[in-house]
């Protein structure tokens, strides 16, 4: 069990200047999924699957090679409606609780966490694919065990690979925060997003948010308590999993804009 430190918010430096994710919204476009066809379950209700892909997703010449020797053993890109959902033992070649972190980028956080926890299996999301490349040539260097990878979007990845009440965590560091009004149903978490991620967690399991985004902040944290299944963590409650995150370059740019970060942290009744 880990106590968790700083839930809440971090302050930033006092810095007027751009925030972080609006210079990554620019490099990057939006792509809706179709609706799926099922309207049953817990993903009924659904958002649109919107999600970003980027425009530059170009592999360097290394990065494609241990693309083309590891990527057939390590990951999944390919996620059919229905699918059964994952066998993550026979995948990870052992039984250990299970964290998701949805929106890994290029998996800084995912690596140092899954080195700190080498008793906990971490499958990394993201739609990004030069963002992958980047973790899995990290994984290949560090000889690192237990992390796998899917390039996918996330509500497709709750919806058809994973089982309910098999996650031990989820993580969701720094979604793309999508600040216009018109915007705010592309977030990715929002109340049918983390009731199926409630559904998805194990009794004690942990949702683990963070955001420099305010308002994004107040949203995630209304819909997160509005769960009934979800109970806000205190600090020092003991977690199965840890909370402590390494700062990103992309939280240090935050910081850098004088944002605040926000942990937002709940565990599954
Ligand atoms: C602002 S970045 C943060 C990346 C990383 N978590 C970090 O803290 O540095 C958000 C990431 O989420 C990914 N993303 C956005 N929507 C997604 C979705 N529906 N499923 C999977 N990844 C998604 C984007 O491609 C992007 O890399």
């Amino acid at each position: 069990m880990h106590a968790q430190p700083g839930v809440g918010t971090r302050p930033g430096a006092p810095v007027e200047a751009r925030p972080t994710w609006r210079a990554d919204l620019e490099s990057r476009e939006a792509v809706t999924a179709p609706e799926p066809p099922d309207s049953t379950g817990p993903g009924h209700g659904y958002l649109p699957a919107t999600s970003f892909r980027s425009r530059r997703s170009a592999l360097s010449g290394a990065q494609r090679q241990t693309w083309d020797r590891l990527w057939p053993e390590l990951g999944i890109s390919e996620i059919p409606e229905h699918f059964a959902p994952l066998d993550t033992g026979a995948w990870f070649g052992r039984k250990a609780p299970v964290v998701l972190e949805i929106g890994c980028g290029s998996g800084t956080s995912t690596l140092a966490m899954a080195q700190d926890e080498p008793a906990i299996d971490v499958i990394a999301v993201e739609v990004y694919r030069r963002g992958l490349a980047q973790l899995l040539s990290s994984v290949d260097r560090e000889r690192v065990r237990n992390i796998r990878l899917i390039r996918g979007n996330g509500v497709d990845v709750l919806r058809h690979l994973i089982a309910p009440a098999s996650l031990t965590g989820v993580r969701v560091f720094f979604p793309d925060p999508w600040p216009k009004a018109r915007h705010h149903k592309r977030r990715f978490l929002q109340t049918v997003t983390v009731g199926l991620i409630a559904d998805r967690l194990l009794p004690g399991g942990v949702l683990h948010a963070a955001t420099d985004h305010s308002g994004y902040a107040e949203h995630i944290a209304e819909v997160g308590d509005a769960d009934p299944r979800l109970s806000r963590v205190e600090p020092g409650d003991p977690l199965p999993i840890s909370v402590a995150r390494p700062t990103t370059k992309y939280e240090m740019k935050a910081h850098d804009t004088g944002s605040s970060v926000t942990e937002l942290i709940w565990k599954r009744r």
